[in-house]
């Protein structure tokens, strides 16, 4: 009996320093954001909950597909005189898991489409490892094309002028530049986005290794099996040592007061020309081609994996003129902007919330 509840003590003890994160001291809400994180962790196993489509007071929710590709769309119930914006929400989730059916982004859409009177658009492009790059891309693509025809256009009452992209797929970058859109997006909002993967040892991968919600290991699984079920990727970009030689040029594009060690390139004898495809890795296009990028928000938190990413792309987006708006949430974590639902709701959650609506409120 005894040995037997060492044996379980030793256990408890193990899963819980297996679990454990140490949580930074100015998180506001400790408690919570520790419950959160093991919550998390725990759910990303889990499958995905789907819940049915309620229409709510405002808002009129109704799924249907663009193309093949399934959309949710949010209409505001009440009559407008003018044209409505509208937005077109593609959600995070690396690729691999995540729908416009998960709680958490169906009510932000919701929220927005009421906020702002605007119709939202929630895409379900297909997800990895069962449909690799470029399939979500396309699926996005596809959606938006068939979107932002005037006829679609016409029969929502939607002002072409006035349409923004917002979310977590990299689709935008094609989008934006594709001369077949005669509509231009207008603006993109990017929350805690992820831009590149050619580099995996930046000083926000080091410093959240073991981090909140995502930690290193799960986000470079999923990315690389956005790429290949091949597992030599993921072990190689674990050890940062899946770039080719001939990729050290794309390395000056980031930012150079940042030190670290420079990533082994080369190590591998093969090459993976997805890893510096601009469609899955915007912050390597050139600067002829940001240029011609609409006002962009980019929201980043401290305490995330991908900090950087956004970081960098800002402000490579200043430098050549695209107007760039850089909101930086000191304690913030990565996709906290989902933890506004009852029990497990978060001030940040709300605080994320109001500062990318009024972004999007003044720019659309
Ligand atoms: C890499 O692979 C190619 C084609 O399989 C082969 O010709 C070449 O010799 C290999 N190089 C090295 C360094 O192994
Ligand atoms: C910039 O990148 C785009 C897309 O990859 C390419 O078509 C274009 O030629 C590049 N421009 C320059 C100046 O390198």
């Amino acid at each position: 009996m005894g040995f037997k509840a060492l044996c379980l003590g030793l256990f408890c003890a193990f899963f819980a320093s297996r679990m454990y994160v140490p949580i930074p001291g100015d998180i506001e809400e400790y408690w919570k954001v520790a419950a959160l994180d093991i919550f998390a962790k725990i759910c990303t196993f889990m499958a995905m909950c789907f819940e049915s489509i309620v229409s709510d007071e405002y808002v009129t929710v109704m799924d249907t597909t663009f193309v093949h590709v399934p959309v949710r769309l949010y209409l505001p119930k009440r009559k407008s005189e003018t044209p409505r914006q509208a937005v077109i929400y593609l959600h995070g989730g690396a690729f691999c898991f995540g729908s416009f059916k998960n709680t958490a982004f169906d009510s932000l859409n919701r929220w927005t489409a009421k906020k702002l009177d605007a119709v939202v658009v929630g895409v379900d492009y297909r997800l990895a490892p069962q449909h690799c790059f470029p399939v979500a891309h396309e699926d996005s693509f596809t959606a938006i094309k068939f979107f932002l025809q005037d006829e679609i256009l016409a029969k929502y009452g939607l002002d072409p002028t006035r349409i923004c992209i917002l979310g977590g797929v990299n689709c935008r970058t094609a989008v934006q530049n594709d001369p077949e859109f005669k509509h231009k997006i207008k603006t993109q909002a990017l929350l805690y986005p992820s831009l590149q993967m050619i580099d995996c040892h930046l000083p926000s991968h080091q410093e959240n290794e073991h981090g909140i919600v995502l930690t290193k290991d799960l986000a470079i699984k999923f990315v690389s099996l956005y790429f290949t079920n091949d597992e030599i990727l993921y072990q190689a970009m674990r050890r940062n040592e899946h770039m080719p030689l001939e990729s050290r040029h794309l390395f000056k594009l980031f930012r150079k007061d940042y030190v670290y060690t420079e990533p082994i390139l080369g190590r591998y004898n093969y090459s993976w020309p997805v890893l510096t495809d601009i469609r899955a890795l915007p912050l390597l296009a050139n600067d002829s081609w940001l240029q011609n990028f609409p006002p962009t928000y980019v929201l980043t938190c401290q305490y995330d994996l991908v900090r950087d990413d956004g970081v960098m792309y800002v402000s490579r987006l200043q430098n050549v003129g695209v107007q760039g708006t850089h909101d930086h949430i000191e304690n913030g974590i990565h996709g906290a902007l989902s933890y506004t639902e009852f029990p497990l709701y978060l001030r940040l959650g709300f605080r994320i919330r109001d500062m990318y609506i009024s972004w999007l409120d003044k720019n659309l």
